[in-house]
């Protein structure tokens, strides 16, 4: 089969599309032949080095989806043909950018049939990180109110249709080029996050509702950005949920307002998720039943990887990038 691997660490060049062995299934795992898998950039922090060691050569994608096409002698409830996604391989098992993929049993589910295999195989770290954000960490509840930083993004633009879903209302923080479709996911206020006014701007939306001093819940990718920014505009008891910075020297300027405040924080990797399959049949519903859509900015070939893995870092766009081996 046809895979894209790095045999050592470096920039998107180290990736090659190579021909190597199918993969077969250990007892516990699922052989998919893989129809879409998302680009995420977590991808790039393993393919960098960035990211703990693991063995090498490997195959990069955390995320896919496509059809069983063998399952492993311990394997319940997949059989082959079925329609599949999930997420988190690609760290210590061979990833989803290549046509085959196995995958352990406990990392994936099946698709309803109204929900498009592309979409879905972008959808497992977008989605799972903001289920656990929103769902599992902050206990989003109807009524509160809810910013998610950079809605545009892979992880936005789920959080703002799950925060939607739950009944909050949604503020989010976009390029102007995504103000008008973030509306149409679900959110209640877009801002430009280049504003000068940003904090403000957030509190008086956030405030408008009866008996709110601020936001309840954030969602933070960018942490070096925003912590400070986070506290100034929360709610008193807000609950905070850091996935992310680009700057690993995070800081209060000022945690007596966070004191003031009551505010928790807490910061989360999705590969801690205790069991994917409990969000990802959840997402698969909220897709199913029209209430969550990934938008696919961008869709690339397997020799077109490096290309892919550049964009997600340093382009723009709204929703997920995704490689599509039969391309
Ligand atoms: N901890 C975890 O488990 C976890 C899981 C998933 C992702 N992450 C991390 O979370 C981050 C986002 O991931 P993603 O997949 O959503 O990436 P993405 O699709 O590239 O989205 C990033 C978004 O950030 C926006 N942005 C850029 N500068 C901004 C600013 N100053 N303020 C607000 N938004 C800004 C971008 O908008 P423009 O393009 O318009 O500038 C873009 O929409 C990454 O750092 C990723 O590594 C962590």
């Amino acid at each position: 089969m046809r895979a894209v691997r790095y045999h050592d660490h470096g920039g998107p060049d180290v990736l090659t599309t190579e021909e190597i062995d199918d993969p077969t299934p250990d007892d516990e795992e699922v052989v998919v032949d893989v129809h879409a898998a998302g680009v995420n950039p977590v991808d790039t922090y393993f393919r960098d080095g960035g990211y703990e060691p693991f063995s090498l050569p490997m195959v990069p994608g955390t995320d896919f989806a496509g059809e069983v096409r063998e399952t492993g002698s311990a394997v319940k409830g997949f059989a082959s043909g079925d329609r599949v996604y999930g997420t988190g391989i690609g760290r210590e098992h061979y990833g989803g950018y290549a046509e085959r993929v196995a995958v352990p049993s406990d990392r994936l589910v099946t698709l309803p049939d109204s929900v498009d295999t592309t979409a879905a195989g972008a959808a497992g770290v977008a989605g799972v990180t903001a289920w656990r954000a929103l769902v599992d960490h902050a206990a989003l509840e109807p009524g509160e109110t809810c910013l998610v930083h950079g809605g545009s993004g892979g992880v936005g633009h789920v959080a703002v249709q799950l925060a939607a879903a739950a009944g909050a209302r949604v503020l989010t923080t976009a390029s102007p080029d995504y103000h008008d479709r973030l509306a149409e996911l679900g959110a209640d206020a877009v801002l430009d996050y280049l504003r000068d006014d940003l904090a403000d701007a957030v509190q008086e939306v956030a405030s408008a509702g009866p008996g709110t001093d601020g936001v309840d819940v954030i969602l933070d990718h960018r942490l070096d950005d925003y912590l400070q920014f986070d506290a100034d505009v929360a709610a008193t008891g807000a609950r905070v949920v850091g996935i992310g910075e680009s700057d690993p020297a995070v800081g209060l300027e000022n945690d007596g307002v966070a004191r003031s405040k009551d505010v928790s924080y807490q910061f989360m990797s999705m590969f801690n998720t205790p069991e994917f399959r409990v969000p990802l049949a959840r997402l698969a519903q909220l897709m199913d039943a029209g209430d969550l859509t990934i938008d696919i900015a961008r869709e690339y070939g397997l020799d077109e990887a490096g290309d892919a893995q550049r964009a997600v870092l340093e382009e723009s766009f709204l929703g997920k990038l995704v490689l599509v081996p039969e391309r």
